[in-house]
């Protein structure tokens, strides 16, 4: 059970004034909580909504996900990409990879979507960028290997988004619990010690890194 960071009424308002779910979306998010474990996995309407307006901020044609589960953020994306915009999206799971594909048949964005079924690190190292987005929400403790292939693949006007980083408060606890929350605790303290990206940790519903290459960064590229 995820720790609410807010109270259930603020959270309520807020995805009540925040962009619409889609019918696709509402429908998948709710047979994935009706027939999957672990259904709180989806990242739900409000942080689907703030990914979705990240990919409009940067105008993206690109988007690269890491941890697609039964496909929820994926189709979020592929909601605000223009009609040839593309989504690679990386699961070592076929059979949540399964329910997600009957969903993106029925959605009218889900040719933009593509399933890369195995390990990520396996398909990360065969990918060729530059992506405009780059969301990682899959293992935790692979967040600094995703997260430094992430660095060479975003475009110079791109974001990567990283999912989970307060791991339900547990990133405050020393000594880490568990190789989950040690791996989160890394991966936080490499990226604000990275001079080649600027870092803002929101406190969305489980924490998101916003990412993106500094100046000299770009301009080394
Ligand atoms: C938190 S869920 C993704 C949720 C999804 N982004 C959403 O909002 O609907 C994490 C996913 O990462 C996948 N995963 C875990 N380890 C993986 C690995 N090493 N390679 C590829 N996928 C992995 C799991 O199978 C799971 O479906």
């Amino acid at each position: 059970m995820m720790k609410s960071l807010v109270l259930p009424e603020i959270e309520a308002y807020a995805e009540a004034h925040s962009m619409i779910e889609s019918d696709v979306c509402r429908q998948l998010r709710e047979e994935t909580y009706r027939t999957m474990e672990c259904p709180q996995m989806v990242v739900g309407p409000l942080e689907g909504a703030f990914l979705k307006m990240m990919a409009q901020l940067v105008c993206a044609q690109h988007v690269l996900e890491i941890g697609t589960f039964t496909g929820y953020s994926a189709l979020c994306f592929a909601e605000v990409l223009p009609h040839d915009g593309k989504i690679v999206t990386c699961d070592s799971d076929p059979s949540s990879t399964d329910l997600a594909k009957t969903y993106f048949r029925q959605s009218p964005h889900g040719h933009k979507i593509t399933i890369q079924l195995g390990p990520a690190l396996e398909s990360l190292a065969n990918m060729t960028g530059p992506f405009d987005v780059i969301f990682i929400d899959a293992d935790k403790v692979n967040y600094v290997k995703y997260y430094q292939r992430a660095v060479e693949l975003i475009s110079p006007q791109g974001v990567i988004l990283i999912d989970n980083v307060l791991w339900n408060g547990d990133v405050m606890c020393d000594p880490p619990l568990d190789a989950s929350t040690a791996a989160i605790q890394e991966l936080n303290r490499v990226v604000r010690a990275d001079s080649r990206v600027s870092v803002v940790l929101l406190t969305i519903r489980d924490g998101v890194l916003v990412i993106t290459p500094n100046r000299a960064y770009k301009a080394s590229r």
